[in-house]
C-alpha cells in the first residue's frame, strides 16, 4: 500500500457526550493521539472542538474525521451542514469528511452527495473524502461518481468476530484504505478465550491484541475509551507485533454475518 492517508491509529468518539468526551479527547491528546474521529450525528463536534483547543495542541498536528448525517446528503444541504461542523469543530478545514450512511432507500443518490462532497474538498472545506459502511456495489457507485483514486477510506465495522473480507480486499484493490471501528467489538471481543490466550501470552491487554490484529492487517483503528489506562494501552498497541501463528488464530475467529454488531433497520445497507 501506499503510504496511507488515514493514521492508522485514531480516538473514536460515539456515545461519548458533554463533560465525557471532552474529558476522553483531553486526556487522549496529553497522551499523544493526534487522530479524533467524531459525527454530526454523535452531537459532541463542540466539544471535541472545545477539547482541541484546550489541549495546546497544534491544528496542523492533527488528523480530524467528520462524517455528513443522512439528513444533510442533499446537494444543497452537505455543504452547509459541513460549514457547521466546521464552525462547531473550531476549524477552517478538516483532514477527512465521510459520507455516514448510504442514503437510505437511495433517496439521494450516490453520484449527488459524493458530487457535492468532491465539492467541499474543492473549496477547501475538507482536505480527504471518504464513505462509510459501503458495500462493495456502494463503493463502486461512489467510484464511478468521483474516482477511486479520490476516495481516502471505506469505515466499516471490523473486527475479530466480523472480518469483513470481501469488502476490505475490493478496498485495498481500489487502493482505498479501511478503517476498522469498534475494533474491540464494544468489548465484546476481549472476552474472547483465543484474544485473552494470545495477550497473556504477549503480556498485554486482550484490547491491544485486537488493535495490533487489525494494524497489521493495513487496516486504521479508533477506539474509544473513557478511562485513561484503557487510553494509554490501547495508544500502545502500535509498538505490538503479532506473529503469523497469532494472525492465523485470530483470523480463525472470523463468524461472518452472525459477528455483526451494528445493523440499524432502516439505515443499513443490504450488506455483503
Ligand atoms: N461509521 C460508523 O457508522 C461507526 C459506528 C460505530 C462506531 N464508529 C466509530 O468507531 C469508534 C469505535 O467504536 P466504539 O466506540 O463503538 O467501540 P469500541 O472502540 O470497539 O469499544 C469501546 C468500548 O470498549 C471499552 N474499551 C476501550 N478500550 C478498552 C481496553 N483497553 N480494555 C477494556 N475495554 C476497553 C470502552 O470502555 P471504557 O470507556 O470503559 O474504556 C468502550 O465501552 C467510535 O467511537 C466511532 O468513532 C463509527
Amino acid at each position: 500500500m501506499t503510504h496511507p492517508i488515514v493514521p492508522l491509529f485514531g480516538l473514536g468518539t460515539f456515545r461519548l457526550k458533554e463533560q465525557a468526551v471532552i474529558d476522553s479527547v483531553s486526556t487522549a491528546l496529553s497522551l499523544g493521539y493526534r487522530a479524533i474521529d467524531t459525527a454530526q450525528i454523535y452531537g459532541n463536534e463542540a466539544e471535541v472542538g472545545q477539547a482541541v483547543a484546550g489541549s495546546g495542541v497544534a491544528r496542523s498536528e492533527l488528523f480530524l474525521t467528520t462524517k455528513i448525517w443522512t439528513d444533510n446528503l442533499a446537494q444543497d444541504r452537505l455543504i452547509p451542514s459541513l460549514k457547521e461542523s466546521l464552525l462547531k469543530l473550531r476549524t477552517d478545514d478538516v483532514d477527512l469528511t465521510l459520507i455516514h450512511w448510504p442514503s437510505p432507500g437511495q433517496a439521494v443518490p450516490v453520484a449527488e452527495f459524493m458530487g457535492a462532497l468532491a465539492e467541499a474538498r474543492r473549496q477547501g472545506l475538507t482536505r480527504h473524502i471518504g464513505v462509510s459502511n459501503f458495500t462493495v456495489a456502494l463503493m463502486q457507485e461512489a467510484i464511478d461518481a468521483v474516482g477511486a483514486g479520490q476516495i481516502a477510506t471505506n469505515q466499516i465495522e471490523l473486527h475479530p468476530y466480523l472480518q469483513n473480507r470481501f469488502v476490505a480486499d475490493f478496498a485495498s484493490g481500489q487502493g482505498i484504505q479501511i478503517t476498522s471501528y469498534m475494533t474491540l467489538g464494544y468489548g465484546k471481543v476481549l472476552k474472547d478465550e483465543v484474544v485473552q490466550e494470545i495477550a497473556a501470552e504477549h503480556g498485554v491487554e486482550p484490547a491491544q491484541i485486537a488493535l495490533a490484529w487489525a494494524m497489521q492487517l493495513g487496516y486504521a483503528v479508533i477506539p474509544s475509551s473513557t478511562q485513561r489506562k484503557n487510553l494509554e494501552s490501547n495508544l500502545a498497541a502500535q509498538s505490538l507485533r503479532l506473529t503469523s501463528t497469532d494472525m492465523e488464530r485470530l483470523a480463525a475467529l472470523d463468524a461472518g454475518a452472525a459477528g455483526r454488531l451494528v445493523d440499524p433497520e432502516g439505515l443499513a445497507p443490504r450488506w455483503d
